[in-house]
Parts: C-alpha cells; structure tokens; sequence
C-alpha cells in the first residue's frame, strides 16, 4: 500500500508542513507576537489562579497549609503545571528578546525623543517591568518554594518536602522591605497585564468592535483585582491581621 502520493501525501510529510510553516510563521514578528499573547494568556491564568490559592491565608493555616499539601500530593498536577508555566515563561522571554532585536535592527537611528501620544506610560514600562517581574519571579522561588531566599522556611511535612505556605508566608512578609518589594512587583505585574493585553488585540490585528474593549476591560479589571488581592497579603501581615 502506498503511504502518499502526489494527490495525496502522507501524514508525516505534512505534519513536517505543519512544522515548517509553524516555524516560518514564528520568524516573523507577528509570530513572535503571538507566541508572545499566548504563552502571555498561559501566565495571566496562572496568577489568577494562583492569587485565588494565596487568598486562602485569610481562611488560616489549616485551610491554607492543606491547599499546599494537596497541590504537593497531586504529582502530576503540579509538575503538568510547573513544566507548561516554565515553559511558557522561557518563551515570553525568548520571543520578548528577539522582538526587541528585530525592532532595533530594522531602526536605522534611535528614536530623538519618545512620542508619549503613541505609547502609552505602560507600554514604556513594558520593557523595564519585565526584567523586574523576571527577577521577582526568581527571588519568590526561592523565597516561598526553595527557602534559599527565606531566614526561617518550615516544612509541614519535612520527610516529603512539603513547605508550611501559611508560616513561610507570614514570616517572609513580616519584614517590611520583602513586602515592599512584592508591592512593587504586584504594581509592575498590572501595568504588564494592562499593556499586555491591550498589544495582543493592536499587534496581532484581532480588532472587533464590540469585543476587543469588552475583553479589555474584563482583563484591566483583573489586573486590578490581582493587584489588590495580592497586596493585601502582606499589607495583612504587616497590619497584625494575618498571623
Ligand atoms: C502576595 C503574592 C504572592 C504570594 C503570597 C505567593 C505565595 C507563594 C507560595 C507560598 C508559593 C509556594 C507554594 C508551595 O510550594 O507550597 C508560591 C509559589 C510560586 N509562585 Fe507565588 N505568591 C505570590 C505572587 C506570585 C506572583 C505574582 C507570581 C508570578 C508572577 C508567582 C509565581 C509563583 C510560582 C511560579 C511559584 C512556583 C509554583 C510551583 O511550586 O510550581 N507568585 N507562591
């Protein structure tokens, strides 16, 4: 039996079509783009879920150190997560660093002056908020999930490796320049969403009359409702009211 003919080829080469038209597309910037408004969607859901989990410190430790547990004793969900978010997030730098490239190759001379009518105050952000936010996300690794970064990381279960979130939480934003530090970043992480969303729809040309300022609203509301929910965890345990 023939595998494929001219009419008709067979399934490997055009999945190797496929690829190789995936890969052109990704040369180009609007590919890079959309690599960059996917992996982008990948991390927005992530926060939001994640903020939802870390809200659970108002219901107390055993509510909030059970969440924890659970996460630890579901493998497969935590490291499905882990590998899809890192995964995600080495892309978004990756496509961010090579857009970043792209444009400056492409401009003979730099700009004289930022015009502030074509980019936004986040969009000006946008390229000094991400480093920021990358190193934050290094720190807060190794703050709450390693403990290399924590003066006083508790185990609920030692023998497994499991972290204490609610103390090490409570502990790590008891002083006040930690949480300074992560209010920063939760205001950097808004401006980020902010801008995010609003070059997904303008850079990839998803323009609709009716959806485009709804689904931007929708994602300012939630960056909005990211910022404040994360900012009263440590607001909280610094006020005396988580403790
Ligand atoms: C006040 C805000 C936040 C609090 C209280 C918080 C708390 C925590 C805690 C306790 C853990 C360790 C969970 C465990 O292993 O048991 C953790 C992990 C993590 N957090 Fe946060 N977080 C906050 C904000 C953020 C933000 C804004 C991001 C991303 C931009 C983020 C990204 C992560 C990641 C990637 C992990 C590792 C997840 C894993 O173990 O696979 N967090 N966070």
């Amino acid at each position: 039996m023939s595998v494929g003919s001219a009419a008709q080829p067979a399934a490997g080469a055009k999945a190797a079509g496929d690829g190789s038209r995936l890969f052109l597309f990704y040369q180009s910037p609007v590919g890079k783009k959309a690599v960059m408004a996917v992996t982008g969607l990948i991390g927005f859901g992530f926060v939001i879920g994640h903020m939802l989990g870390n809200l659970q410190i108002f219901l107390g430790p055993e509510v909030m150190n059970a969440y924890g547990m659970k996460l630890h004793e579901t493998p497969p969900l935590l490291y499905g997560a882990r590998t899809v978010l890192l995964g995600a997030v080495a892309l978004h730098i990756i496509a961010a660093l090579q857009l970043i490239k792209m444009n400056s190759d492409a401009r003979p001379t730099k700009y004289a002056k930022v015009s502030p009518v074509t980019s936004s105050y986040a969009s000006r952000t946008m390229w000094w908020s991400g480093p920021i936010l990358g190193f934050f996300i290094v720190y807060h690794l190794l703050h709450f999930t390693l403990g290399a970064a924590h003066p006083n990381f508790l185990y609920q279960d030692a023998a497994r490796h499991i972290p204490a979130p609610y103390e090490n939480v409570v502990a790590g934003f008891s002083n006040p320049l930690v949480s300074l530090f992560y209010i920063i970043a939760m205001i950097l992480l808004m401006l980020h969403i902010n801008h995010g969303a609003w070059s997904l729809f303008q850079s990839l040309g998803l323009n609709h009359p009716r959806y485009t300022p709804l689904i931007r609203t929708v994602a300012r509301t939630a960056s909005y409702a990211l910022l404040i929910g994360n900012c009263a965890i440590p607001l909280a345990v610094l006020a005396g009211v988580v403790k």
